[in-house]
Order: structure tokens, then sequence, then C-alpha cells
């Protein structure tokens, strides 16, 4: 099945319909195929491509820039030391000056109204490399992993996810599995629950999906039959060093590790991370956190992370031909 998505945003899930949704993790699946058989077709030709962070990327940047040269266009990398924007220039002028120049803009950065206020000045398909609210891109890799891992068919499969809810991962999550129909499972302390009015638009949307969705504060009932753990870090970027007592008072019972996992009573149970991810001292803020609170291993312990049940690096991959598919969906 053929969509028009040429010329869209992808601000966020929500914009896009299950079936949209589903059309570009197939074509990702598909140009994944294509690169590894060396018959790739480059579509983007003589196409400009603006990539804007303002919080720092490995994986998003990476993707973005190799989808783009993979397929025969060019990136320019806008970061927030070396520009203008935000100190001498507002992002309002910013972004009508790069719609002049460029057929498509990324952008990560803190506020979800930035990226829409870019896509409305820019008049070129804008693509949400993360706000605080919202991580789609991600989220598309994240149901590809799942799809190549998962022993059934996506809407036949249950995921549950460990942490902080309230913010992109834990929101764009939850998005994405209620619209593949998925069994989803939103577990934190309440104080981290994904946002009221989000919840209740997703709940709407399951009874057409056949998603079943369970927000929950605990980490044994929710895990139980779980196809996929999945947690993120329990300070993500643009948050005060100051949160991290009480974060970890919050989450350390939510910590994915090898007692959890028994816990899902599936053999077959993957781990996923969106990364990075605080899992030994081999960072500076893993050992940060190690001389402040004493903590050798944050959200998940390095058994699991390193164990054969872990799939990080498949999901740091689909990164790249998932963002692809949507380059290709909607510029070429
Ligand atoms: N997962 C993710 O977005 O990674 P980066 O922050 O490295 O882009
Ligand atoms: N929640 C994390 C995700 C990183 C990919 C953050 O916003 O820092």
């Amino acid at each position: 099945m053929s969509f028009n998505l040429r010329n869209r945003s992808l601000l966020d899930l929500v914009d896009f319909s299950p079936r949209e949704i589903s059309y570009l993790v197939d074509l990702a699946a598909e140009l994944k195929r294509a690169k590894s058989a060396g018959n790739e077709q480059p579509r983007l030709k003589g196409k400009n491509v603006a990539l804007i962070f303002e919080k720092a990327s490995t994986r998003t940047r990476c993707a973005f820039e190799v989808a783009v040269h993979d397929q025969g266009g060019h990136v320019t990398l806008l970061d927030a030391a070396g520009s203008q924007m935000g100190h001498k220039e507002s992002l309002k002028d910013t972004a009508r000056v790069l719609g002049r120049m460029f057929d498509g803009i990324e952008y990560r950065g803190f506020h979800q109204s930035v990226v829409q206020d870019i896509a409305r000045y820019s008049h070129v398909p804008v693509w949400n490399g993360l706000t605080d609210e919202a991580h789609p891109t991600q989220v598309l890799a994240d149901l590809l992993t799942m799809q190549e891992f998962g022993p059934r068919p996506l809407s036949q499969l249950a995921f549950c996810y460990l942490g902080d809810a309230r913010f992109n991962m834990g929101c764009s999550l939850l998005v994405g599995g209620t619209q593949m129909g998925m069994d989803v499972r939103i577990c934190s302390p309440a104080a981290l629950a994904p946002p009221v009015a989000l919840v209740a638009q997703m709940q709407a949307l399951a009874a057409s999906t056949g998603a079943r969705i369970s927000i929950e504060t605990d980490p044994l009932k929710a895990v139980a039959g779980a196809d996929f753990l999945y947690t993120d870090v329990w300070v993500s970027m643009g948050e005060a060093d100051a949160v991290w007592q009480q974060r970890i008072d919050q989450l350390l019972p939510y910590q994915v590790n090898a007692a959890l996992m028994r816990a899902t009573g599936q053999p077959h149970t993957r781990f996923m991370h969106c990364l990075p991810a605080f899992h030994n001292l081999d960072t500076e803020v893993g050992r940060q956190v190690h001389d402040k609170f004493g903590l050798k291993e944050i959200e998940v312990t390095d058994e699991v992370f390193e164990s054969e049940a872990s799939i990080v690096f498949t999901q740091a991959e689909n990164r790249l031909h998932t963002i692809k598919a949507v380059l290709v969906a909607t510029l070429a």
C-alpha cells in the first residue's frame, strides 16, 4: 500500500494515522534490505536538508546525515553554539531563512511549540529529532525493531516502558504502541506518569486500533507477559542535575535488572533502550552519579544491557533506516 506523505512534517506521531505509521515502518524495512543488498536507489538527489541541534545527539544526527547521503542529498548542521539562532535571531526569522534555502529541516530542542513554529514559518517539511514532549523518529525505529524481533505481528506484542513516563520517550511510546494496536504498558511512579490528557486521547484511539493500554505503578504487575522491556535515562537532557537524588529515589524500583527480566515469565523477552544508557561507570555522568549516590548502574544493569536479550544496537541502527523512510516519504 502506498501513501502520499510528500511535504508532510513529522512533529509528533499523533498527527499520523496508524496506516501511515505502518507504511513508514514497512518502507524502512524495504530501505534496510536495499542498503544491505547494495541496490538502494538515491531518491533525494539535489535535496538540501538542515539539521538543527539545540541539544546533544549521536544517533539522531548521524542517522539523518547518513540517510541523506545514502539517498544522494546534502546536509548542513546548525548547532546551539555555531549559529545566530536564539542569540541574535528569533526562531521565526531563522525558520523563514532556512525555508528559502532548504527542502526540509530537522529540529532537536526543548519545547514542542518550537518545532511547531519552525514548521509554520519555514513552509517546508520539518522533522522532530526530539523535544521534551516527543521523540517520534525514535519510536519508528523501535516499532521496526519490535517487528523484527517479535515472535508475533506488532498488534499481538506486549511491551512495557519503565521509567520517567512524563517525558518524550514515555509519551511517544504510548502513542506509537497505541497506533499499532499493541499491548502497551507504561510503568512509573504516579508522579512520573504520562500526561492525563494524552492517556485519555490514546484510550479513545485504542478503541479503534485494538490497543490495550495499562498505566501501572507496580513493575512486577506491569512486566508480566511482556515481550519487550524498555527503559530510558532517569534524567533527560535539559533537566537540572539537582533532580538526580529525587529521581533515583523514585525510580530505583523500576530499574531493569535480571530479576525484572525474569518477572515477565517469558524466556524470549528482549531488552530495549533508546540510548545513551547508564549501565556502568564508563561515562562521566555515570561516575558522578556513582560518587554522589553510590549507584554503579542506573536505569539498567550492565548484566541486562550486555545480555543476549539486549537489542539496543539494532534499535540504534534502525534509527537510520526509519529516518531515511521519513525523508524519502516526505521529500522524494
Ligand atoms: N536515541 C537518541 O535520540 O540518541 P541521540 O541523543 O544520540 O540522538
Ligand atoms: N529522554 C531522553 C531521551 C534521549 C534519546 C532525553 O530527552 O534526554
